[in-house]
């Protein structure tokens, strides 16, 4: 019985509450398994008109390589977004929608503009609308309308946020407006010519409970900036100082990260989740019905 519940453990059935650790060398290794993972989970829920996949999404540095590779699997035809619904997690509020630095142009030119997904299901929060409390209202009315998400990937920022939730958030938050940290605002200033006068101080956002009703999430930590989050986000307890660390309680989250984002872990829990990557590595592992 004990060795049944430790496969079980390790290989992670759909029954098994699990929190992994994946570890890459870099981070174009990690953005890649991140994207394998993602197209490997909506091959498998085998999506159609009568059951959308739904997934939410991030904005940042660090999707980045890992929205280039999932376009490389939609334009080799492994991968479709055709029943795939997306919601994002977050939306500056004041700037407006076809900024360069909006989230929506940076989903629409770095990702959905590039596969197949009907711009209907394509989900931002809208930062100009005339009543802000109103749209995040009918933000989370949608997510249910869509039955929940499936899988949500985030990222966080050297503070622990997940999405815009700022140290000190509720972890039972939900959609909302925020105002910045200032740390957040002197991060985002470099896409903003480095002038803390133009960069946007408030935000909607998901709430942390938001992505914790996700029936999984996938968080991208990579660099050595983010090292001390991680290290609070997994080797130290819950505390909404640190939102991400929220996830711990969390019944299936996947951090998925690079070398230099574990300097601040322990030796021994680089080498416990370094020595069942095999394990991992099955779960994106090509699927029958793609090309290698
Ligand atoms: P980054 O931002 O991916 O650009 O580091 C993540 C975040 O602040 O949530």
């Amino acid at each position: 019985m004990y060795l049944c519940r430790l496969y079980l453990y390790a290989v992670g059935t759909e029954l098994t509450p699990i929190m992994r650790l994946v570890i890459l060398d870099d981070y174009a290794l990690a953005s890649e398994w991140a994207a394998k993972y993602i197209c490997n989970r909506i091959i498998q829920y085998n999506p159609g008109p009568d059951k959308y996949f739904t997934l939410g999404l991030p904005t940042g540095s660090t999707p980045f390589g890992c929205y280039k590779k999932l376009i490389e699997y939609h334009k080799r035809g492994d991968l479709s977004f055709k029943y795939v619904k997306t919601f994002n997690m977050d939306e500056y509020v004041g700037l407006p929608r076809d900024h360069p630095e909006s989230y929506h142009s940076y989903m629409w030119n770095n990702f959905f503009k590039h596969v197949d997904i009907d711009p209907n299901n394509a989900h931002i929060l809208d930062g100009n609308a005339a009543d802000l409390q109103a749209e995040c209202e009918e933000f989370e009315r949608k997510i249910q309308e869509a039955d929940g998400i499936e899988l949500f990937v985030g990222g966080i920022g050297p503070d622990g946020h997940i999405a815009f939730n700022e140290p000190g958030s509720s972890l039972v938050s939900r959609t909302r407006l925020k105002t910045l940290a200032m740390d957040t605002i002197l991060a985002n200033a470099k896409y903003f010519d480095g002038d803390l006068s133009k960069v946007p101080t408030m935000a909607l956002t998901v709430g942390v409970g938001t992505v914790m009703d996700a029936r999984e999430v996938m968080i991208l930590i990579t660099g050595a900036h983010k090292a001390f989050a991680l290290y609070k986000a997994i080797e130290e307890g819950v505390n909404h100082m640190w939102t991400v660390s929220a996830f711990q309680q969390h019944p299936r989250t996947i951090f998925v990260c690079d070398e230099d984002a574990t300097l601040e872990l322990r030796v021994k829990t680089v080498k416990y989740f370094k020595g069942i990557m095999h394990v991992h590595n099955k779960l994106v592992e090509p699927l029958h019905s793609m090309k290698n």
